[in-house]
């Protein structure tokens, strides 16, 4: 059996798929005590694990309830993202979904095109006089941040602080890193968070008016209008959702343009479309390369006893390898024609933000191409994140 996946080994934070591989070739179903949970990841076994309701998204309520069992108190960060759609299962899953459903239909993105196209040229403007950026600090992290601020409504120059609560927060759900006061760090997030949308909603700084704050202030939970905190909370696990997901799928895709020459002349000669070139960004290396679910009936699969309260890691940067689905998984070929990856995931939860990530990353990569066709990678050797569930690197730097 293939060694243990273990994203805090810098190996296996560079490469994972050099062990992920091996693993999905060798059993359909992987138990990995370093991570805590068994592993799922040929495509059909996750994409059907995607839709099965034995298995369940209520993470953070076993969680808490696990605290209150040993007397502690699971405080604001567990309270908050027990109001996330993702922690969730259908019915309360749907009714948080539908709530927001409409800001991410493809009206709303028709509508929100002009302005990202305008935040893309902006931050081109801004680094394009150094002949070099982080690729990452300079554009693929501003880019969702702007979005994301102008679509709840909020001032853009508050846009910086939804980026730093997003990031305390994602050191508590996403990082396989032991940072000793994740948890209070992520608790005084939300706490700010909360805070800042609710100053903002009773001074009517915030233009509620076909805005996605506007939007959940005006709905219903549980049969009465949403209070301000379960409104930044809605909110807040929208930010978070679509920050470091589309940051990365930025900087990945961007590195894999530029490491395949010939597919990044192309989409500067515009022979490759971008939409073409964004879906297999996606596949090859996604921004998500994994995600969790808690077992909520006893069942088998593939022999294995999985017993409730036990985590399945649903493994979609694998899947999106398997060559029982896609034919030379490993070769990097935008013009496959069949995009049928599970990069946003599948089912009930399926990315709600997938339309918005896909217009900004076809408008991002149609403005690299077209302003800074030189684009080069200065190092080889990119510093990962160490995070079992997101792929991504924390700088990329380029020279034009
Ligand atoms: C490339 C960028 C993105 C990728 C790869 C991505 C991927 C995913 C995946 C895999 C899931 C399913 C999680 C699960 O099954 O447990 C998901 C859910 C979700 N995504 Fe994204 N996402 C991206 C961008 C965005 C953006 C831009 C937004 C919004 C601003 C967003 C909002 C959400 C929300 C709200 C959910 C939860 C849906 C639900 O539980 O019903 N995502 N995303």
């Amino acid at each position: 059996m293939p060694a243990d996946y273990d994203p805090r080994h810098l190996a296996h934070r560079r490469a994972p798929l050099d062990l992920l591989s091996p693993l999905r070739e060798a059993a359909p179903i992987v138990h990995n005590p370093t991570i805590g949970g068994w592993m799922l990841l040929r495509f059909d076994d996750v994409q059907e694990a995607l839709r099965d309701p034995r298995l369940s998204n209520a993470r953070i309520q076993s969680y808490a309830a696990h605290l209150r069992q040993r007397g502690e108190d699971p405080g604001p960060i567990a309270d908050s993202l027990a109001h996330w759609m993702v922690f969730n299962d259908p019915p309360r899953q749907m009714e948080l979904r539908l709530m927001v459903a409409k800001t991410f239909g493809v009206r709303s993105m028709a509508r929100l095109k002009a302005s990202i196209e305008e935040i893309v040229q902006r931050l081109i403007d801004r680094l394009e006089p150094a002949g070099k950026a982080d690729l990452i600090a300079d554009f693929a992290v501003p880019l969702p941040t702007l979005v994301i601020a102008r679509l709840l409504g909020i001032p853009e120059v508050d846009a910086p602080l939804l980026k730093r609560w997003s990031d305390e927060i994602a050191l508590f759900v996403a990082t396989s890193l032991e940072v000793a006061d994740r948890r209070q760090r992520a608790e005084q997030a939300v706490l700010a968070m909360r805070a800042y949308l609710h100053d903002q909603a009773a001074s009517r700084a915030i233009d509620t008016d076909g805005t996605l704050i506007g939007t959940i202030l005006r709905a219903e939970l549980d049969g009465h209008p949403v209070t301000a905190s379960e409104a930044a909370d809605i909110a807040l696990s929208i930010v978070f959702a679509g920050h470091e997901t589309t940051t990365h799928l930025l900087g990945n895709g961007v590195r894999q343009l530029l490491s395949h020459p010939d597919a990044w002349q192309r989409l500067v000669a515009q022979e490759l479309s971008p939409e073409d070139a964004v879906e297999e960004c996606l596949r090859f290396e996604g921004p998500v390369n994994a995600v969790a679910r808690v077992v909520r009936e006893p069942h088998e699969r593939f022999g294995a006893l999985l017993r409730p309260g036990e985590r399945v890691f649903l493994m979609l940067g694998a899947a999106n390898r398997d060559p029982r689905r896609f034919d030379d998984p490993d070769i990097f070929n935008p013009d496959r024609r069949d995009h049928r990856h599970l990069a946003f995931g599948f089912g009930t939860h399926f990315c709600l933000g997938a339309l918005l990530a896909r217009l900004e990353a076809t408008t991002a990569l149609a403005a690299l191409a077209t302003r800074l066709p030189n684009l080069r990678l200065l190092a080889d050797e990119p510093d990962w994140l160490d995070s079992l569930v997101l792929r991504g690197m924390r700088s990329l730097p380029v020279t034009f």
